[in-house]
């Protein structure tokens, strides 16, 4: 075992029994995850994320295979002596928050913390500091059910945080927030990252989160693989920056967020933009795929693919032709 790693992962298998067939998750995988490391993974829905999560936080038990944590092997732990672990060193965030709803934020947050015998008013006095320090100061008091989902999110953050973990697992944690919410629990889980000096583990489709980690692990095919930064220059979101492009049909193109009008509907995600319109369009890119058809908009792993009747080229300079050849920029530029 290497005694660099805080998390490692030795030939994770997982098999899930599915009926009468058998669902392998994944096969031999290994991990290596360093201390004070901020790793995401990225995966098509269904890769396996979730499971490995679930195997890496001990919630779940692999087929075969060993997990470490630093010296510690967690899979040789009985069921009680595993709940402890996890309850001492790894702080859970999910996509939705599972907040006890009846209960307040901070009773919310003092739970891991009674659950291990802390006594009541300590466990108060922490859980204010954790609410704190993700801004829900003046929401302490309230119903885990009367707040927003951004705000549960918040709460469930600090209650990963309460019991003073030494490690962050999080299963798309913005999964569930419209953008702007989604980037304030990125920016908290960065800051909290650093500031607790915790070994963090993301989960997301969310590909701008991703590229702001310390390293992006996508899984596919039941293994893990490097994925390049070069992969996320497409996807990053710039906001502010988004050229504009009039015409017949109006055109904006950025970073992460394409976004064709056509005569059909236009809908953009945040992290797998979509976009129709009913004549060809055509979109390459230097790593990006290419897809030529008519009406049927796709998006890709990394990237969208627009079908229609517009050509984009380039990665950071979108160039667009074919209908769209005389339109100009809405902020006064042009486009070659
Ligand atoms: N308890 C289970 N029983 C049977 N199959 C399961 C179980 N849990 C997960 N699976 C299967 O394992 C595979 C991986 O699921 P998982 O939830 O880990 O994917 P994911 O990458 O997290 O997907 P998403 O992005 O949609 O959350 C899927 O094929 C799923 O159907
Ligand atoms: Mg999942």
């Amino acid at each position: 075992m290497s005694a660099e790693s805080a998390i490692w992962a030795e030939s994770l298998s997982k098999a899930y029994r599915s009926g009468g067939t058998q669902v392998v998750v994944f096969h031999e995988l290994s991990l290596q995850v360093r201390p004070g490391e901020r790793l995401a993974i990225i995966g098509e829905s269904g890769a396996g994320k979730s499971t490995l999560l679930h195997l890496l936080g001990g919630l779940e038990r692999p087929s075969s295979g060993q997990i470490f944590y630093g010296g510690q092997e967690i899979a040789a732990l009985g069921d009680q002596a595993l709940a402890d672990f996890r309850n001492r060193t790894i702080g859970f965030v999910w996509q939705n928050p599972s907040l006890l709803p009846e209960f307040t934020a901070l009773e919310n947050v003092m739970m891991p913390l009674l659950i291990r015998g802390v006594e009541p008013g300590a466990a108060r006095k922490t859980a204010r500091l954790r609410l704190e320090e993700v801004g829900l100061e003046s929401r302490q008091e309230h119903r885990a059910g009367e707040l927003s989902g951004g705000e549960q999110q918040r709460a469930a953050l600090a209650r990963a945080l309460a019991g003073g973990p030494r490690v962050l697992l999080a299963d798309e944690p913005t999964g569930s927030l419209d953008f702007r919410t989604g980037e304030m629990i990125v920016g908290l889980l960065n800051e909290v990252h650093l500031a607790h000096g915790l070994t963090s583990i993301f989960a997301t489709h969310n590909l701008s989160f991703a590229s702001r980690c310390d390293r992006v692990l996508e899984l596919r095919k039941g293994s893990l693989h490097t994925a390049s930064m070069m992969d996320f220059q497409s996807p990053v979101v710039v906001e502010h920056k988004v050229p504009v492009v009039g015409g017949n049909n109006e055109v904006r193109t950025g970073g992460s967020e394409p976004v064709v009008r056509g005569n059909n509907e236009v809908r953009t995600g945040r992290l797998e933009p979509v976009v129709r319109v009913d004549e060809a369009v055509e979109r390459t890119g230097r790593l990006e795929p290419v897809v030529r058809g008519k009406n049927e908009v796709r998006t890709g792993r990394f990237v969208p693919v627009v079908r229609g009747d517009v050509e984009r080229t380039g990665r950071l300079e979108p160039v667009v032709r074919g209908i769209k050849k005389d339109a100009t920029r809405l902020d006064g530029g042009t486009y070659v």
